[in-house]
């Protein structure tokens, strides 16, 4: 099976946020107790993907590998590339072209949460996906700043548009995407949109035309959130605060994903306790350790709920 690389894209000027990213970047801002880069970093992790570059602006990067490192505490690897300009979404296969290399890819952006109970195993599938791409689709009220997908009953795409002003359907797509190597030749056949962009959905529109392009629209149990306006981000951090409070959870604890992916050990996990003192990130990963809890979610993904005989 061909290997994945994950890519986070954390540039951008994110004017709609101003002030508050006059002078501070965007995925470096609080979603509730942790860094918003700590939730699209997760997601690839709970797919399994172990290598990760980092994509920022000049100004910005250097924040990012202080916070981050090289990933080995984590037991995985992390390179850190510049982008010059923010001119589109699809430019993150160009400047990553050397990192991806022969392997497959998977893209977040940087500002993108997405939370639910089957997630690790929707992620896990998606990146097992060899050929061709994979997007979700999520259903909003307003997709109108979105890119926008239309399936039919098999789930097979049939139109996808960014930011229409007529959407075709209400699912939009959020911003993680998967897609075997070719990509990187499609990125660079992209043309600048109207809004001088080269487009994420122009991507998409290529594998689409090729037969290549599978949707999954995520259900109920999944909350998506992009933290784009002032709006936003609060409801994300409201969101995961009330999660994380009433459950006893963390949301996007890094070293308890790369400890229950085997990629860190216990001695390193403990190490790390140390630095977080008593944090309820801490006092979280303490427990992970001490109680070695039952994974509810596993329980729930098995076969004891057939009540049918
Ligand atoms: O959030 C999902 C949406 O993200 C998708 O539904 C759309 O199809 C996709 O185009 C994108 O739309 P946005 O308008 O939200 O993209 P935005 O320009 O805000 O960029 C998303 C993030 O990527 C943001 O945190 C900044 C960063 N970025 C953006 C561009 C254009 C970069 O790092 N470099 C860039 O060149």
């Amino acid at each position: 099976m061909k290997n994945r690389k994950g890519i986070i894209l954390a540039g951008g000027s994110a004017t709609r946020l101003y002030p508050i990213t006059l002078a501070v970047s965007k995925q470096m801002l609080p979603v509730y107790d942790k860094p918003m880069i700590y939730y699209p970093l997760s997601a690839l992790m709970m797919a399994g993907i172990r290598e990760v570059l980092i994509i920022s602006t000049p100004a910005h990067l250097p924040s990012f590998e202080s916070l981050l490192g090289d990933g080995s505490r984590l037991g995985m690897r992390f390179e850190y590339k510049v982008q010059e300009k923010p001119i589109g979404l699809a430019d993150a296969f160009r400047v990553g072209e050397e990192f991806i290399g022969e392997d497959n890819v998977a893209l977040i952006l940087g500002d993108n949460m997405i939370y639910g109970s089957r997630l690790q195993r929707l992620l896990q599938a998606a990146n097992n996906l060899q050929e061709g791409g994979l997007i979700f689709g999520y259903k909003v009220a307003d997709p109108t700043s979105y890119g926008v997908v239309e399936i039919d009953k098999n789930g097979t795409a049939l139109s996808i548009e960014e930011k229409p002003e007529k959407p075709k359907s209400s699912l939009a797509v959020p911003g993680i995407y998967f897609y075997d190597n070719e990509v990187v030749e499609i990125a660079k056949k992209i043309q600048p949109s109207d809004r001088g962009e080269l487009e994420i959905t122009d991507v998409n529109k290529a594998y689409m035309e090729k037969g290549k392009l599978k949707v999954i629209p995520l259900g109920d149990g999944f909350a998506w959130f992009d933290t784009g306006t002032a709006d936003r981000l609060s409801d994300a951090s409201d969101f995961v605060k009330a999660i994380e409070l009433r459950q006893g959870i963390q949301i996007a604890c890094l070293e308890e994903i790369a400890y229950k992916q085997g990629w860190m050990k216990r001695e390193d996990v403990e190490e790390a306790i140390k630095g977080y003192k008593k944090t309820e990130y801490g006092k979280h990963l303490k427990s992970v350790l001490d109680n070695e809890e039952l994974d509810y979610h596993e329980i729930y993904e098995g076969e004891l709920f057939d009540f049918s005989e």
